[in-house]
């Protein structure tokens, strides 16, 4: 009987009938295999693919898992392998050969460009980039020494939606072999083989294995690929070790669930960044007005926790300095592990059959599971430093004020309170005003020297406020950097100015004393 996915995702792979009634697969760590006699060892191994024959062939573990996958992917077999590139390099490698031609996806994993502009022109095959909105027009790029279409849907970074279908079927009309890449989506999310694919990779690193601890790789293929495939791969030497696929088995029993809570986070992520005036578009299939929401609709079962934001223009150190004060989001590679990730995205050279024209960095973001309200808090605090720092930052790039003698420290609250001392002989005036008009004065003015004019007619028409400086938070000490600068650009006699937050953003306090 054909079961549901939440259905084999509990119980595929496993046997206790077999294993005196235990849940799980056993862990076999095995190299050598013994056999009963020279006879025996001859008939395992005239299908040593499918038997127990050699540690390098796959154990009972690792048989499990891959049942696991071909089942809820709908495909007939699946081999695993030690990465998800090497799912990537295994797959390719088991069509090709001197002379042949590989028809790549422009939005691809980078690293997979990579393999094809390196090791695959090493062994004399060539890669052509399309269009990852090509769709059957495709058929105009198929040479007669086309091997493969290679498919990866969304783009990576970008998010492209591909119609799989009208790819695969112009594919299959010219003889080729229609592998894709189905990390993002994973075998819950959309099924390849109803969309006319041939082979699927993925990096089970991510979703399959869900925990960020264990690497690993799949392919699942129909039958008539499996010996193709398999001795490939391990002609290669490419082998999985028997704790990393009962992780990965593991993983794999929670999937729906854990799935479900990023699909939800993502979104909702999604649609409160939509709204916020840093952002100049999202980047993710599932909200109606991405550019392929119709095919994303038409063919996926659901989205993942993965997407994509494009922010309104700004400078390199700007979008690092708000990475750079993220608290939940993690800033590091791969994603689809249990936390949240985010990480700039370098686009300049990964397009060549097309262009990625975003005028402002992108960047991109996993939701992962934890609370997205939390989510949203720390991403509503990253945007609201990142206004912070505007001004002030280009202002001191814009007039190239870095460096002048500028104290790279951020000084902490006692240095600043004692710095905002008034020394003897000195005149003090601190004022008390909104961050945002004090930024405003600072972006306004055409030189340090009438900034710091206007300060002291601004002071002068203040009320006296409180003497002393507030807290240091961290934006106070960008500021105390920006405003540093202007002032050590100023004549001789420098005057001192220190600046600090009072709440960390509510308001400032600017210090200014000569002598
Ligand atoms: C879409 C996609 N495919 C493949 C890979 C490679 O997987 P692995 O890191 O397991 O080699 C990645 C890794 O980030 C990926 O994002």
């Amino acid at each position: 009987m054909k079961r549901r996915d939440r259905t084999l995702i509990t119980h595929a792979g496993n046997d206790p009938k077999n294993n005196k009634g235990i849940v799980n697969p056993p862990v076999y760590h095995a190299s050598t295999v013994l056999f009963d006699s020279v006879a025996d060892m001859h008939a395992r191994g005239r299908d040593k693919f499918n038997n127990v024959h050699y540690g390098r062939y796959g154990t009972p573990t690792t048989f499990a898992l891959e049942e696991t996958v071909a089942a809820l992917e709908e495909a007939d077999r699946a081999v695993a392998i030690p990465s998800g590139m090497g799912a990537i390099a295994g797959a390719i490698l088991s069509f090709v050969g001197v002379g042949d031609h590989v028809l790549m996806v422009d939005s691809v994993y980078e690293p997979t460009r990579f393999f094809c502009d390196s090791q695959l022109k090493r062994f004399g095959v060539e890669t052509s980039y399309y269009d990852p909105l090509i769709g059957g027009g495709i058929a105009a790029l198929i040479k007669p020494n086309t091997k493969i279409v290679y498919l990866e849907s969304p783009g990576s970074h970008t998010f492209e939606i591909q119609d799989v279908p009208a790819i695969a079927a112009a594919a299959h009309a010219r003889g080729c072999i229609v592998i894709m890449d189905n990390t993002w989506a994973s075998p819950l999310y959309f099924k390849p083989y109803r969309h006319g694919v041939d082979l699927v990779v993925h990096a089970a690193t991510k979703y399959l294995v869900g925990h960020s601890d264990v690497m690993m790789g799949i392919i699942t293929m129909r039958e008539e690929f499996f010996k193709q495939v398999k001795t490939q791969v391990h002609g290669m030497g490419f082998a999985v070790g028997g704790d990393d696929c009962y992780l990965a088995l593991r993983g794999i029993r929670t999937l729906s669930a854990r799935l479900a809570q990023h699909q939800e986070s993502a979104i909702q992520l999604a649609k409160w960044l939509q709204g916020r005036p840093e952002v100049e578009r999202v980047l993710h299939p599932a909200l109606p007005d991405h550019p392929g929401h119709p095919l994303w609709k038409r063919d996926f079962l659901g989205s993942s926790g993965l997407f994509g934001v494009v922010l309104k223009p700004a400078t390199v150190e700007r979008v690092n300095a708000m990475i750079d004060g993220m608290e939940l989001f993690g800033l590091g590679f791969s994603w689809g592990g249990y936390e949240s990730l985010m990480v700039p995205s370098s686009l300049t050279t990964a397009r060549t059959a097309t262009k990625w024209d975003a005028a402002g960095p992108t960047v991109r973001i996993h939701a992962g599971l934890e609370d997205p309200l939390d989510l949203i808090e720390d991403l509503h605090a990253l945007l609201d430093r990142q206004d912070d720092l505007h001004p002030v930052l280009d202002l001191v790039q814009e007039r190239d004020l870095r460096g002048v003698g500028v104290d790279e420290r951020h000084p902490r609250e006692e240095e600043l309170e004692h710095l905002g001392a008034a020394g003897e002989g000195e005149e003090q005036v601190v004022v008390a005003v909104g961050l945002v008009e004090v930024l405003q004065l600072l972006y306004d003015l055409e030189s340090p020297f009438q900034v710091l004019l206007r300060q002291v007619r601004l002071v002068q028409d203040v009320e006296q406020g409180t003497h002393g400086l507030a807290p240091a938070g961290r934006n106070s000490a960008l500021l105390a950097r920006g405003v540093a600068a202007l002032a050590r650009a100023c004549p001789a006699p420098a005057p001192r100015i220190t600046v600090g937050l009072r709440n960390s953003t509510s308001s400032l306090f600017l210090t200014w004393s000569s002598r």
